[in-house]
């Protein structure tokens, strides 16, 4: 059974800076809900749709990991891969976290693949959303304003609108879908989440 526990322990080993790690908090509580959905879909249940929720969020709770002490295109997210591999984990969590980085070469393939590259910016994004609530929180944000800020060009400027489109379909959901989905599944964990 993967074992979330050791990732969260190792998100937090290697970075210390508060958003990077609520930012691998926040992607991990989205990627688990579309493993539940996943093994739903598969008819999995037990042990088996337990195993298949771990995967999902380890795979969001370390596809940044590295990016404190590597973060340079030449070395993230390719070090950290590395080193989980050296260390066991299973290489379909692996391939999803190098399909995360456009520029790896490698393409999301696998639902897991599509699921972490759909949740990586949107999460980013929908934390910005809570950010500037009066009350800083993701209990506040409501699904039709997320999708409406998206237009907003100088809101969250860094977060690809583009990538947020591309991941929705990747995941063959319309963009108000998935961001539905992950809003509740943060607004689900905001305490973890501390928004
Ligand atoms: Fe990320």
């Amino acid at each position: 059974m993967m074992d979330a526990e050791a990732a969260e322990a190792l998100l937090r080993e290697w970075t210390a800076g508060d958003s990077l790690r609520k930012h691998g908090f926040a992607v991990a509580c989205c990627t688990e809900s579309y493993g539940v959905r996943e093994a739903a879909r598969l008819g999995l249940d037990g042990e088996a749709a337990d195993e298949m929720r771990a995967l999902y969020r380890c795979a969001g709770l370390l596809h940044d990991f590295d990016y404190e002490r590597h973060p340079t295109p030449e070395e993230h997210p390719f070090a950290g891969v590395h080193y989980l591999r050296e260390h066991g984990w299973p290489e379909e969590m692996l391939h999803a976290i190098l399909a995360h980085a456009g520029y790896s070469g490698v393409q999301p393939e696998t639902h897991l693949d599509r699921a972490l590259f759909a949740c990586d910016e949107l999460a980013g994004f929908l934390t910005a959303c809570a950010l500037v609530k009066p009350t800083k929180a993701i209990a506040d944000v409501e699904s039709k304003g997320a999708v409406k800020k998206m237009k907003d060009k100088g809101f969250a400027r860094a977060v690809s609108r583009e990538d947020m489109r591309h991941g929705a379909e990747l995941l063959g959901l319309s963009l108000e879908e998935h961001v539905g989905n992950c809003l509740a599944a943060m607004q689900a964990q905001s305490a973890k989440l501390g928004l």
